[in-house]
């Protein structure tokens, strides 16, 4: 499903809503809720609506009862400005009740990349008790070139079918990154794309009209819910029919 959004704000706003109905909705059913952020420049908004105490949303988060992990992370320390974790943590965890024991970060930090990965995977394996886990809610954004999480064109990642989480090398940023795998994000009871910006016209053409075939679209749940939510700007290229 494709929903489209005036601006930016409006878009957040969007978003915030989607994420407090999920929130309740899983709370009531399990108890918890468990969600996957995303990182870049996108969610941040979202994030601060979430965390702002002028707005309807904070109080309306099951703060205690939410379970915070990232769909990928930067191979940097947590206090460095490109870390998606120093990102919410800022825009939104830092502002709001939410139990530190809560939080479950990616040990970007760590030098070897494939550990970080690997102790990440062990995290949610145990945190959920499940042998592929099942996240209430994933977030995801796209890149210009139909990246999404840290799943780039060309990466061997593309291909995984068992780890769950994976570091693969980014040639193109030269550096690792850590991210949740496709059979990890296909397994999402919920996954919610967010794209905002005149500069991902051209790519969401491409994802939703194109030939090629890009990293965001294998993103395909096997029994969740896929939603899309752009702005008004990042939908500008696609077809009548596809904005209505
Ligand atoms: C990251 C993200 C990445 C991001 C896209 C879009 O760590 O960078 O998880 O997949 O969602 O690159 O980024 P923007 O929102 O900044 O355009």
């Amino acid at each position: 499903m494709i929903e489209i959004f005036t601006n930016p704000q409006e878009l957040a706003r969007g978003a915030a809503k989607h994420f407090v109905t999920l929130g309740t909705e899983a709370v009531a059913r399990n108890g918890f809720f468990t969600v996957a952020l995303s990182g870049g420049s996108t969610p941040k908004r979202l994030y601060q609506l979430l965390a702002d105490p002028d707005e309807p949303f904070a109080s309306q988060v099951p703060w205690t009862r939410t379970h915070f992990f990232w769909s990928d992370e930067r191979h940097v320390p947590p206090d460095h400005p490109e870390s998606n974790y120093c990102m919410t943590y800022e825009a939104m965890l830092s502002r709001v009740a939410v139990p530190e024991s809560n939080v479950h970060r990616v040990h970007g930090e760590n030098p070897n990349a494939a550990e970080a990965a690997a102790e990440y995977e062990q995290t949610l394996l145990r945190l959920t008790g499940q042998t592929l886990p099942q996240l209430d809610l994933i977030l995801l954004g796209l890149g210009t070139d139909g990246h999404t999480a840290s799943i780039f064109p060309g990466s061997e990642v593309l291909h995984e079918t068992s780890r769950l989480v994976a570091a693969p090398w980014v040639e193109k940023l030269n550096t690792y990154r850590i991210t949740m795998t496709l059979p990890l994000l296909n397994n999402g009871a919920a996954v919610l794309f967010l794209v905002s910006g005149a500069d991902k016209v051209e790519i969401v053409k491409e994802v939703f009209e194109g030939e090629k075939h890009y990293p965001a679209q294998a993103v395909q749940p096997t029994c969740g819910k896929l939603s899309w939510m752009l702005d008004k700007d990042a939908a500008g290229g696609l077809a009548a029919d596809n904005r209505e």
